[in-house]
């Protein structure tokens, strides 16, 4: 996540002179800025395993061809592709070429809705190659090995594309085979290895898994992904609060009332039934991407913008979760609905699943800023509406100096950083109505993105994988936050009772299950609706 400070902006900090030290680090050739003034990632080879999947079509290649369309890949980039499945380099170039078309001519998607770039396709495509072989195929590896001892000191990226019972076998593989060996000094390539989720399936086999990995790979060559850190709307979480002095101040305990974060999809399971009977919502979203919404929203703020200051502010953070009980979350599952059927009947799903579609959470932060605030997490499949977002409610004023007026409550506060499908903010607050008595009416203050910036076609890699090429790993997981974060559901997987967890049924198209409105009810609360309608102006009434 490099920072690009505004050369025209006068600096009025009083710690301005400090430059950010995470910064992109020297190009070996001399680039031409691009992209805001960025200069192209290092050379490097990309080597993805899981070539034929869906991530590497849907996600990876159009993320880096619209790194390319910026100039920020270098000209010396090189891209193989392993998978199991023999196929020319020319057959693979030719099927990704046709989904970034396909996604291209989809007006609905935010990835070129047009035409591509013939000019930056071709370059893409002439720096790929295919490398048929199976993921646990020793051959494989000593081929890779051959190819990248070709250019003595070439970096590379090993991105582990591939289904999760591959993490292991694959990083052992490239450890034994000097794969991961960085080189020394001035010829030293470097080597990184990029991990996608579910990073284990709890804390035993989280901490499993990195204990594997780091015997073959030292913590700072590891880049465990979370695709919603890739999110520009997520990243500005920390330039709201940070970069404005007026969120700062307010933004604790004696201020803030609550906090909910919600991630509700109207899809269903899409055809991944197999995996996600296996994981479930809780697994799937709570301890991984909600849980890093809650680190942006709630870390203390850090002394820079480096990797390893913001990191450790993320960590303190995990570590203060309050061990989460099987009392304070709601697991649910969608039943035949308004939207469609229910999860039952999905195919590959086993006829008596107990396999939660919905899970919802009260979490307490338990240090100095954040004793006593809950943050209400929530997420789920078939609900309502599509909404990812973070509401921050304040607290209500002191002294109710309106109470012997025609007022009898006042609107809460909230502020809304909007991440999915809209992106923006939105702030909740009173103002007295036109008229001669006193009256107050809510309105709502709201920015939106697509008012301000022009629309960049985005899938969300693009920072990703051109941070892991400068070796900025800000955005990623390091193992200890990944454990602390299995460590405060671990209750939850594993009751100590030895029971379940009950999972209880909601209408397909709903807001969830009836047992989270009664979390919250319980403490005085209730959720945001997931249709919500903007206060109502007076020229739409
Ligand atoms: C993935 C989950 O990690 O995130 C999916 O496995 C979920 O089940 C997806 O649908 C949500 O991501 P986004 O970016 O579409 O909100």
């Amino acid at each position: 996540m490099s920072t690009t400070p505004n050369p025209s902006a006068p600096s009025t900090q009083s710690g301005a002179a400090r430059t950010p030290s995470c910064k992109v680090s020297a190009s070996p050739h001399d680039a031409v800025p691009s992209a805001a003034g960025k200069k192209p990632a290092p050379p490097c080879t990309l080597v993805i395993f899981g070539a034929g999947g869906d991530l590497t079509r849907r996600l990876l290649m159009p993320a880096l061809y619209n790194l390319a369309v910026d100039g920020l890949l270098d000209e010396r980039m090189k891209i193989i592709g392993v998978n199991h499945g023999a196929r020319e380099t020319g057959e693979w170039v030719e099927e990704l070429h046709k989904s970034l078309q396909q996604f291209a001519a989809d007006k609905a998607s935010t990835f070129h809705a047009g035409k591509l770039d013939d000019n930056a396709w071709n370059w893409v495509a002439q720096r790929l190659e295919y490398m048929a072989g199976e993921f646990e195929a020793d051959d494989v590896f000593t081929q890779l090995k051959q190819r990248l001892d070709q250019q003595p000191g070439s970096n590379a990226i090993f991105y582990l594309a591939v289904g999760a019972r591959f993490f292991k076998p694959i990083s052992e593989r490239l450890g034994k085979a000097g794969l991961l060996k960085e080189g020394d000094g001035a010829n030293g390539g470097f080597r990184r290895l990029v991990i996608e989720k579910p990073f284990g399936t709890d804390l035993a086999s989280a901490r499993d898994l990195n204990a594997h990995i780091l015997s073959y790979a030292s913590e700072s060559q590891i880049y465990r992904i979370d695709h919603f850190l890739g999110k520009d709307t997520v990243q500005s979480i920390l330039a709201v609060r940070f970069a404005n002095a007026l969120f700062e101040p307010i933004w604790r305990r004696e201020y803030i009332d609550s906090v909910q974060i919600t991630a509700a999809e109207t899809i269903g399971v899409e055809g991944r039934a197999r995996f996600y009977e296996q994981t479930g919502a809780f697994r799937d979203m709570m301890p991984n991407h909600l849980f890093q919404l809650l680190g942006m929203v709630a870390m203390e703020p850090p002394n820079s913008f480096d990797a390893e200051a913001v990191r450790n502010k993320k960590a303190e953070l995990f570590d203060a979760i309050q061990p989460l009980t099987p009392d304070d979350v709601v697991f649910g599952q969608y039943q035949k609905g308004p939207s469609g059927i229910g999860y039952l009947e999905e195919p590959d799903v086993a006829a008596n699943s107990t396999t939660e579609t919905y899970a919802a959470a009260r979490v307490f932060v338990e240090n100095w800023r954040w004793a006593g605030v809950p943050f209400y997490l929530r997420t789920g499949k078939r609900l309502a509406a599509r909404r990812t977002e973070i509401s921050v409610q304040l607290k209500p004023v002191p002294f109710l100096l309106f109470r012997d007026t025609p007022v009898d409550a006042l609107t809460p506060n909230v502020l809304t950083l909007r991440i999915d499908p809209s992106h923006g903010t939105s702030f909740d607050f009173n103002v007295k109505t036109p008229g001669p008595v006193m009256q107050i009416g809510a309105v709502q203050s709201s920015f939106d993105y697509n008012d301000f910036f022009a629309a960049h076609a985005n899938v969300g890699y693009e920072t990703l994988l051109y941070d892991c090429m400068l070796g900025d790993a800000t955005l990623f997981q390091r193992a200890d936050s990944i454990e602390t974060s299995w460590c405060a559901v671990d209750d939850v997987l594993h009751p100590k009772n030895g029971g379940a967890m009950a999972v209880h049924g909601y209408a397909a198209g709903s807001e969830g299950p009836a047992q989270a409105d009664a979390l919250l009810a319980r403490d005085g609360r209730a959720w945001r609706p997931l249709q919500q309608s903007a206060p109502v102006r007076k020229s739409q009434e």
